[in-house]
């Protein structure tokens, strides 16, 4: 089959995405809070991004090479942390792993994630990030680190926009209950998807498996995609923050960051870098787009600034990097693909995203990513 003319863009591997798997794990994976504005937002403000083509620069061959944390990469963009993504399609973090070694991509695995750290450590390339869920109980916390150092992980994400559980509504209407149960509801869904019904009858329903080690008769019956955080962990604050940076010695990273104030302190702070992200509009629903606040953040910090939420393609790579981003993570496209496609849609994902990067960067003259002009704003 010919992915590139049956699957040119994001899109086509979204739809397809969606007939193949039960509807409350699509409503899981694509679903935003409330009234989705935010999520809608973060794709109307990136359209409202202009870059002025630039004529007449004859042939040359661009350089999607960019530096991050110390380290030259061949792309700009990489893998966010997404709790439950075996859900979506069997073995995926091992095969997001995977898949990012042989690209050469940065993984970050979740904490809520359905594989351990240690499910994964034989097949991490050398660019793995270990995103936590701050727990409350300093054990733990050690614990996690450690176990995220023995598996390899080298840096550190810690994710600060989930202070307290969002409602997810969309989810909650397709039918997930609370404790977990396999309702007729369900298996209806279920039994339209034959395919992933049938690999997840081999593998087993996926869990939050990092969690067994610290679960109490508490955390055992949360729904599949719960965040067990919610009853490990804590609303972190800045000392937590400060505890984080002195216990992990690799590069660290604070994510969900909106204010250039938050940035500006968090870089006194001694953290490694800055993501920007507003969770794909799934916590906060009078959240701005991560496009509109993107350049007072660039303004507040000399960091490295990663960003994400909303990100279809590589034109959409260009609007944030020309407005200020070192570096692009994508979360939802990453599942969209491999359910699509299996393990084949990462790389398909990778080519599709390099490929719109090298044509949008012929259109602006730019051979590199640093010679991205300047964006603007259409009215
Ligand atoms: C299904 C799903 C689960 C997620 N789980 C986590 C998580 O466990 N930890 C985290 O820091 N972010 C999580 N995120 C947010 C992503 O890391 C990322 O910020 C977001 O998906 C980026 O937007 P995009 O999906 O439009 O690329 C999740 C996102 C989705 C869609």
């Amino acid at each position: 089959m010919d992915l590139n003319s049956r699957y040119p863009a994001l899109s086509d591997l979204r739809t397809r995405a969606q007939q193949r798997i039960p509807k409350f794990v699509w409503e899981y994976l694509d679903s935003g809070t409330g009234d989705e504005a935010t999520r809608r937002r973060n794709r109307t403000a990136l359209n409202r991004v202009g870059l002025l083509p630039s004529i007449l620069h004859g042939e040359f061959e661009t350089d999607l090479s960019t530096n991050l944390l110390g380290q030259q990469r061949a792309l700009p963009f990489g893998i966010a942390p997404v709790g439950m993504s075996g859900l979506m399609w069997p073995d995926a973090e091992r095969n997001l792993a995977q898949g990012a070694a042989r690209l050469n991509l940065p993984y970050t695995l979740s904490t809520v994630a359905a594989a351990s750290p240690e499910d994964v450590a034989p097949v991490l390339g050398k660019d793995a990030w270990f995103q936590m869920y701050p727990p409350r109980d300093e054990g733990i916390r050690k614990d996690m680190l450690d176990r995220a150092r023995a598996a390899g992980f080298k840096t550190l994400v810690l994710t600060v926009d989930v202070p307290v559980a969002s409602r997810r509504e969309r989810q909650t209407r397709s039918g997930i209950t609370n404790p977990p149960r396999l309702t007729p509801r369900l298996m209806a869904q279920i039994a339209m998807r034959p395919a992933w019904a049938m690999a997840m009858a081999r593998k087993g329903m996926p869990h939050m498996r990092m969690l067994d080690a610290y679960a109490t008769a508490a955390t055992k019956n949360l729904p599949v995609t719960a965040h067990v955080g919610y009853l490990l962990r804590t609303s972190p604050d800045w000392d937590y923050v400060s505890w984080l940076r002195d216990a992990w010695d690799g590069p660290f990273v604070v994510k969900g960051v909106m204010r250039g104030t938050d940035a500006e302190r968090l870089e006194g702070l001694g953290v490694d870098a800055i993501w920007v992200s507003n969770h794909a509009g799934r916590q906060f629903d009078a959240a701005p787009a991560t496009i509109e606040v993107l350049p007072a953040v660039r303004r507040a910090t000399r960091l490295p600034i990663i960003f994400d939420s909303g990100i279809e393609g590589g034109l959409d790579i260009l609007r944030a990097m020309a407005s200020g981003a070192d570096f692009i993570m994508l979360g939802r496209a990453w599942h969209y693909a491999l359910a699509a496609l299996g393990p084949d849609g990462i790389d398909h994902l990778t080519h599709i995203l390099s490929e719109d990067l090298k044509a949008n960067m012929g259109q602006l003259g730019a051979r590199a990513l640093q010679d991205l002009p300047k964006p603007f704003l259409h009215s």
